[in-house]
């Protein structure tokens, strides 16, 4: 059973080390490269570089027995016999999938989170890697970004609660702790903040918002412990990210404190030469050192920069002793690791450790506590048991690979459970089930990111349109209940994946129209995860199942008959169509707040399904919300309290939310600012009291005045309830002396 080591220990050991390595085993331990194993001169490319002590690190090797393979040639090949360190994207499990981590923000419930990550760990430790490029804490307010998927949305209160339950996921007590690995958030920082939504595009952020909204998902990140932290792409105010010394030392290091160690994202340090920053590759990895990265994760197929900087040492434009700090942190996560105790795995163990039936109990339950219900007429859900016929229509209620989402490559399409299979799983033999596709959605599957082409794809099913939406009409028509299953695929939402249109891809808005015009009752299950339009077409029942992981569809199932009751909440703003982007709910107020409704002359300003925003198949009731004090002193803290009633016939969870404004103050602030939250379960019938504190924490902010953290003395009011627009409302004063 492997410890916690000492810092002490640590250092001795790293030292002596160190007191061997050349200057060019030095810049190799601080070179991380692709292992691409289905490409074979390039893998033996990067295995030569291995075997000549020129690479500490690789990403995208995901198998015990690849791994044990080249830990071999580190140990027993090069000089010094320094293991190597395995990272990888294991954005949401690795043979298990999860739900992806924006369905996971969806829960509001930062414990389900933490287990996801911390059953995510335990696949990836057992097959040999020790570190995740993982969670995104990036916040995403352009639906448009493709990688809104990977965070928890807009807001940096539940980002923050988020980004620190995943840390703890990830890595357990302590880096090193067995089961888990090292977790690096990323992308540091702004790259939601992509212009246009583009991804890896400019961002330009105000300082406001980058302290109290870009910024607190990584501090809570660090502050939980996250010993990995990995630079952005894109320019931050004209800055790239990964050359920018304000960013990775003074705000990282300095100001926050972390210990750990600065990855690049792939080839980011050679990029700097991409945006006119550095003068050439040499310049590249000069700057990129300096700004405060430690390890260069190398342009996929491409040479790294840091392999430059020896000969940078020989020309005087750095010193060793500088690669020397970059070298001992690289080390020292080696060392926290137990890598120089046990660099090996065992094989059988790991397919063990990976097929462990608990861990698919985990991506259930995650899924079913993921899902926003967020319409439900007549409480057409839960269906009844004894349904005759229903008809499964649509291009994803039977794709395995879609069901999954992006960021799975490890996953077994077998076991993967579709909203089909789900369904035909749970009902009894007199329920006839039947499914037609409808369309074909356009885009591919991804085949393997291991193809040299890393965005080689497998078709999808083809059908024709016209003849599958007639097939799927027919189908409806003789049926009792439609439930319908569109959204985005697999390769539509992700890295690169960013859309000009949050319409349906494909002929989805037809087929949906078509079968709504059957008359029958419809359920639309959406997986997507950015907020789509759907052009006004109503169906009685809408639900978010985003991509649910490789349970999805058995926990669909469980949610469509009742045995399990949607409780997610949105984790962001769903506009009513493209033309309100950027729209979130924390907004300022400016001049004519009583026109803020008519912004538009075309229609109105408000948001088709608020920040927040999700329904169950109970009822719940708000009332007595109170304060401690009516004033206190700054730095003081009061408590409010609510009781939450659950007036429905099931018993369901409720997520208690509350919101603060401070009325005026050092600088202008949001109408409305998430600052607590609860996800509780309430027995039909069953009233319970909520309370949240609100002191220095949730009080202050970042004032562009004073630029500093400030605690205005000001009246703040409060408001409660079960979304962003909660009507129940209190005030208080912070009171100086
Ligand atoms: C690029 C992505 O931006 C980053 O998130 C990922 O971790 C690396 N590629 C490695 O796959």
């Amino acid at each position: 059973m492997s410890k916690e080591k000492s810092d002490v220990e640590i250092k001795a050991f790293v030292d002596e080390l160190m007191g061997k390595m050349t200057l060019e085993e030095k810049a190799g331990q601080i070179t991380q490269y692709f292992n691409f194993l289905r490409v074979p001169e390039e893998s033996r490319r990067v295995e030569a570089e291995l075997a000549a002590g020129r690479c500490g690190s690789m990403l995208f090797v995901p198998n015990a027995e690849d791994i044990n393979r080249l830990q071999k040639i580190a140990v027993e090949q090069t000089r010094l016999g320094i293991p190597l360190l395995f990272g990888y994207d294991v954005i949401h499990g690795l043979r298990t999938a999860m739900p992806v981590p924006i369905a996971v923000a969806a829960s509001w419930d930062p414990d389900l989170a933490e287990e996801g990550q911390s059953v995510a760990a335990a696949e990836a430790r057992a097959v040999g890697l020790h570190w995740s490029f993982a969670p995104m804490v990036d916040i995403a307010r352009d639906p448009r970004w493709g990688r809104i998927i990977e965070g928890a949305g807009e807001d940096p209160y539940l980002g923050a609660a988020m980004a620190a339950a995943q840390v703890r996921g990830f890595q357990g007590a302590y880096v090193g702790a067995p089961d888990h690995v090292i977790s690096g958030p990323k992308h540091f920082a702004g790259y939601g903040a992509a212009i246009g939504g583009r991804d890896y595009d400019e961002a330009n952020i105000s300082d406001n918002e980058l302290w109290n909204v870009y910024l607190p998902p990584f501090k809570a990140a660090i502050d939980a412990g996250a010993y990995n932290i990995m630079s952005a792409y894109m320019g931050l105010n004209g800055v790239p990210a990964t050359g920018n010394k304000w960013l990775l030392s003074d705000v990282l290091r300095d100001t926050w404190g972390f210990k750990g160690f600065v990855v690049t994202d792939a080839g980011a340090a050679y990029d700097l030469c991409t945006h006119g920053y550095a003068a050439d590759v040499a310049d590249a990895g000069l700057r990129a050192l300096d700004a405060g990265v430690d390890l260069e994760m190398a342009p996929p197929f491409g040479e790294s920069a840091y392999r430059t900087l020896p000969q940078s040492v020989a020309e005087g434009k750095v010193s060793e002793a500088d690669i020397d700090i970059a070298v001992r942190r690289v080390l020292e996560a080696k060392v926290r690791m137990g890598l120089f105790d046990n660099p090996y795995v065992d094989v059988k163990e790991a397919e063990a450790v990976l097929t462990r039936p608990a861990h698919r109990d985990t991506a259930r339950r995650a899924a079913e506590r993921s899902a926003v219900l967020l319409r439900n007429d007549g409480d057409l859900l839960p269906l009844p048991r004894d349904l005759a016929s229903i008809a499964v229509i649509g291009p994803l209620a039977d794709s395995a690979r879609d069901t999954v989402g992006p960021w799975i490559f490890e996953q077994d399409d077998s076991e993967t459970v579709t909203v089909l299979a789900g369904i035909r799983a749970k009902v009894g033999a007199a329920t006839r089930v039947d499914y037609a596709q409808g369309v074909t959605l356009p885009g591919r599957y991804f085949k393997s990111i291991f193809e040299n082409d890393e965005h080689k794809q497998t078709p999808r099913p083809i059908v024709d349109d016209t003849i599958g939406i007639q097939r799927a009409v027919d189908l409806a028509r003789k049926s009792d209940v439609v439930v319908l299953v569109l959204g985005e695929g697999q390769v539509q939402i992700g890295e690169h994946a960013s859309r000009s249109s949050l319409d349906l891809p494909g002929r989805q808005q037809e087929l949906m129209d078509a079968v709504i015009g059957t008359g029958k009752p419809v359920v639309l299950l959406l997986m997507a995860a950015r907020p789509l339009d759907l052009k006004g077409s109503y169906t009685r029942a809408l639900m978010g199942i985003w991509y649910p992981g490789s349970q999805g569809g058995a926990a669909v199932a469980n949610l469509l008959f009742g045995d399990a009751v949607p409780g997610g909440k949105l984790p962001y703003t769903w506009p009513r169509n493209i033309g309100q982007i950027p729209l979130h709910y924390a907004q300022l107020k400016s001049h004519k707040p009583d026109w803020a409704a008519e912004r538009y002359w075309n229609e109105p300003n408000s948001p088709l399904y608020p920040f927040g925003y999700g329904l169950s198949y109970a009822r719940f009731s708000y009332a007595n919300l109170r304060l401690s004090a009516s004033a206190i002193a700054p730095g003081a803290t009061l408590t409010v309290s609510v009781d939450v009633t659950n007036s429905g016939k099931v018993g369901a969870d409720e997520v208690v939310q509350l919101y603060i404004h401070q009325r005026h103050g050092s600088s202008a602030r949001p109408v409305r600012l998430l600052k607590g939250f609860r996800r509780i379960p309430l027995a039909a019938g069953e009233t319970q009291t909520v309370s949240f504190p609100l002191g220095p924490d949730e009080l202050s902010h970042w004032s562009a005045a004073s630029r500093s953290v400030v605690l205005d003395a000001t009246t703040f009011d409060v408001f409660v309830g079960g979304d962003s627009t909660a009507d129940l409302t209190a005030s208080f004063d912070v009171r100086k002396g």
